[in-house]
């Protein structure tokens, strides 16, 4: 039988393009990756499709797997080609956020949207554990960090900040919250490793940490009359008892994520507490400083040091850049491309994720028409566009990308499923195939029939059908980079 090429567009809505291909039919598999980069090589494969069989060829289990969700996606097309199909990623990281800290979705919900991440051939999870809005992991070392904080006065997250910020405990009377055990994470983090996906944590530092502060007073700043700064949203970085807390909490974590990379957070501290803290005036006087910001650096460098005694390597939101970090961490670059083309410049891995394409949490349609939510407008066209490698970026650097969901404005699971999908489509496909093989109509047609498989699964989406011209335009309003956007998160 004469075997065809299939192309990406052929496969419904498999992300799943030839970019190499064989020579011709009687290529091997093996002498078809040995050109592929050692970690595309794992994920690789081939299916061959025979009139009565199907020949599925993988150097390893991974590559079998992902193989096997090709063939998913097209039994759930009803497609069965004829031909060859050859694949491998674009991209190492390919990866959601989820921030569970200000709106806490549960087990279940995280279980089921790793599920759609492998449908999707995506490999990482980000959880974003504490944001001042309540600490989700359970700390032996630290145990008030739960007892006193995963709760909270409010449903949600502006009603908590509308009623001043008030915690509880978990038998208080109208609180809502919550978090993870250390032995539910660890069941979730077999569960996405048997589907190929890593887990990693992220422990935010210095700022977005007013929970912190609050369960343990010890690691907020101190005036010259000997009163804490309480409500303080940045910790003290010129104390002890904060690298005590953080690195007990942070040997913990390691305990539980078996991942490589760990997230220390890095971004948007304020810095506001620290030119009034005895504690921080004699750090910066030990170390000879001249400006309070470089209080930040010293904090994520010591860190740093820490984790990589761990045996593991940091990831931090791209204001780590601004005062100094070793050239080992990774750089996730949100505010923007700018902060990823500066850090791929000083030799960082970069991961990119620029709230003008990948936060998910952005409007996907008209304002007057969606639940509230921030930023300007994220539609599916106009995520699909994006291009991961800015211009300037050294690509050896890229190690990939991610989309982001912040939860201030989502509660609710069906809420954060209705924000991801099927963005989170688009995001998987910039990923996994090439941009010279990206064609929105084509991706729109297999969009639009995913969607209906995962509702029907369940999940909760946005409609299609319903979507306004300004979004299928693909056009989005949003001020030129380097025009500071109205953010809160
Ligand atoms: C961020 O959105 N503050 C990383
Ligand atoms: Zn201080």
């Amino acid at each position: 039988m004469k075997l065809i090429i299939i192309l990406a567009a052929a496969l419904g809505l498999v992300p799943a393009p030839v970019k190499h291909t064989p020579e011709k039919d009687g290529t091997s598999f093996k002498e078809a990756v040995a050109q592929l980069e050692p970690w595309q090589q794992e994920e690789a494969y081939r299916i061959t499709f025979y009139e009565k069989r199907i020949k599925v060829e993988a150097l390893t289990p991974q590559g079998r797997f992902r193989a096997q969700k090709t063939l998913e996606q097209l039994e759930l097309l009803g497609e069965r080609p004829e031909g060859t199909i050859f694949d491998y990623p674009r991209l190492r990281h390919r990866g959601l956020m989820l921030d569970e800290s200000r709106s806490f979705h549960g087990i279940e919900f995280l279980k089921k949207q790793i599920d759609a991440m492998a449908l999707l051939k995506l490999n990482v999870l980000h959880l974003h554990l504490d944001d001042s809005a309540g600490w989700r992991l359970e700390s032996e070392s630290y145990p008030d960090l739960t007892a006193l904080t995963a709760w909270r006065m409010g449903y949600t997250y502006h009603e908590w900040e509308a009623g001043r910020y008030q915690f509880a405990k978990a038998d208080t009377p109208g609180a809502s919250g919550g978090y993870y055990t250390k032995a539910q994470m660890k069941e979730l983090v077999a569960y996405a490793a048997g589907r190929y996906i890593t887990i990693i944590p992220e422990i935010e530092m210095p700022g977005h940490s007013m929970e912190v502060g609050y369960a343990y007073p010890q690691v907020l700043c101190e005036l010259p009359d000997g009163r804490l700064h309480t409500g303080a949203w940045d910790l003290c970085p010129g104390n002890e008892a904060t690298y005590r807390l953080l690195e007990a909490v942070l040997k913990e974590v390691m305990e539980v994520f078996p991942s490589p990379l760990i997230h220390i957070g890095g971004d948007e501290a304020t810095m506001k507490t620290w030119s009034q803290c005895v504690n921080c005036a004699r750090r910066m006087q030990e170390e000879g400083y001249t400006e309070v910001k470089q209080l930040q650096g010293y904090l994520v460098r010591r860190i740093e040091r820490f984790v990589a005694a761990n045996g593991r390597r940091i990831i931090g939101w791209d204001e780590i850049l601004e005062t100094g970090v070793p050239q080992n961490a990774v750089v996730q670059s949100w505010r923007g491309s700018s902060g990823g083309v500066r850090a791929s410049a000083q030799g960082h891995d970069v991961i990119m994720s620029p709230n003008t394409h990948c936060y998910f949490n952005y409007y996907q349609d008209l304002i007057r028409k969606e639940p509230k939510a921030v930023g300007e407008l994220v539609s599916l066209r106009f995520a699909y566009g994006y291009e991961p490698l800015a211009p300037g970026m050294d690509a050896n650097h890229l190690l990939g990308v991610q989309a982001n969901l912040w939860t201030e404005l989502i509660p609710t699971s069906e809420h954060a499923e209705y924000m991801l999908y099927p963005r989170l489509l688009a995001l998987a496909e910039t990923a996994w195939t090439p941009a010279s093989a990206k064609e929105y109509k084509g991706f729109r047609k297999r969009a639009r029939a995913l969607v209906d498989v995962l509702r029907a699964r369940g999940y909760n989406t946005f409609d299609m059908d319903t979507e306004s011209d300004l979004a299928r335009s693909g056009l989005q309003r949003f001020p030129p980079e380097g025009v500071p956007i109205p953010l809160d998160d």
